[in-house]
């Protein structure tokens, strides 16, 4: 069990959570926030980012980019909270967010009574969680599992030993994740979710749009969430998932943002190509 004294400071991939926790943070001060995620803050304070982290760069483009970077978090999180909500009223009861990091749905969203919800992410970021909710004295809105695997290893053993039923329905949560798999360890994940999915499973899913490691992504800071980006989305990601067995419909980030009430002029050009955020059924 570790203290705040020895607490394990964000590194490589997973340090990439703790910068979502900052733009969930400042976007749940906002009068008209599309949500609040009241945890945010400490996850944010105990990994360096709170109350202040690195100012916005002075360059235009890199300026640009960490805003469009911040805007996309805060339009995926909004869109993944819905699709958790119609997911939930449909009757489907496990949840498993994949990549979790400083995911705090547990315990910021109302939750039907039976609801178990897992989190599955590397050993280090969950140690990090837990000392930053056991601070916080932090209480679970469902029942919360904790999966300490790599989503390149055996996962499914993990998640069923731990007590996940792959014979009920369950809704998939890959959020900010396979942007970091390379294209092969994101085709193994998705065939594995689809033989733990019983029918009225359902999935929500955010993909890098084509272009986007080209032109955010290339040039990105050495230890930047972006330069760490390997994998973009396939060509017709409706096409793709419906190979593996699921009835998708497809977001742009821009569209989604014009829904909330937070539209966008101009739209980067890869954002005119089908959308990053995907909501599907198990067909
Ligand atoms: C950008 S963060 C997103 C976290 C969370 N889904 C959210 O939106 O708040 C990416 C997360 O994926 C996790 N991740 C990346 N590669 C992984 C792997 N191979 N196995 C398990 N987790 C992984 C990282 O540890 C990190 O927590």
């Amino acid at each position: 069990m570790t203290d705040e004294r020895e607490r394990v400071q964000p590194s490589g991939v997973w340090a990439t959570a703790v910068g979502v926790a900052r733009v969930r943070a400042l976007e749940s001060e906002r009068a008209d926030a599309l949500f609040r995620d009241p945890l945010a803050q400490a996850f944010a304070a105990a990994g360096g980012l709170w109350p202040s982290s690195s100012p916005l760069p002075d360059d235009e483009t890199a300026r640009r980019r960490r805003l469009a970077v911040s805007f996309s978090i805060v339009i995926r999180t909004k869109y993944l909270d819905d699709l958790l909500l119609r997911a939930s009223a449909s009757g489907v009861r496990q949840v498993v967010l994949l990549g979790a990091g400083m995911d705090s749905r547990a315990f910021r969203m109302d939750w039907p009574e039976g609801t178990r919800l897992f989190e599955v992410d590397t050993a280090a970021p969950l140690d990090f969680k837990a000392s930053v909710l056991r601070q916080e004295r932090a209480v679970a809105r469902c029942e919360r599992i904790t999966v300490a695997v790599d989503l390149r290893e055996d996962w499914p053993a993990a998640l069923t030993a731990a007590g996940h039923d792959p014979a009920a329905p369950t809704v998939w949560i890959a959020e900010g994740l396979l942007i970091y798999l390379p294209e092969d360890a994101v085709e193994l994940l998705l065939a594995r979710i689809s033989t733990q999915s019983a029918p009225g499973s359902r999935m929500g899913l955010t993909l890098g749009s084509r272009g986007v490691i080209e032109g955010i992504g290339a040039d990105a800071e050495p230890g930047s969430p972006a330069s760490m980006w390997v994998s973009e989305m396939p060509d017709d990601p409706v096409g793709w998932l419906a190979g593996h067995g699921w009835q998708a419909d497809s977001h742009t980030l821009h569209e989604r943002a014009a829904a909330y009430g937070r539209p966008v002029s101009t739209p980067p050009q890869h954002e005119k190509r089908p959308g990053g955020l995907i909501s599907a059924v198990r067909r």
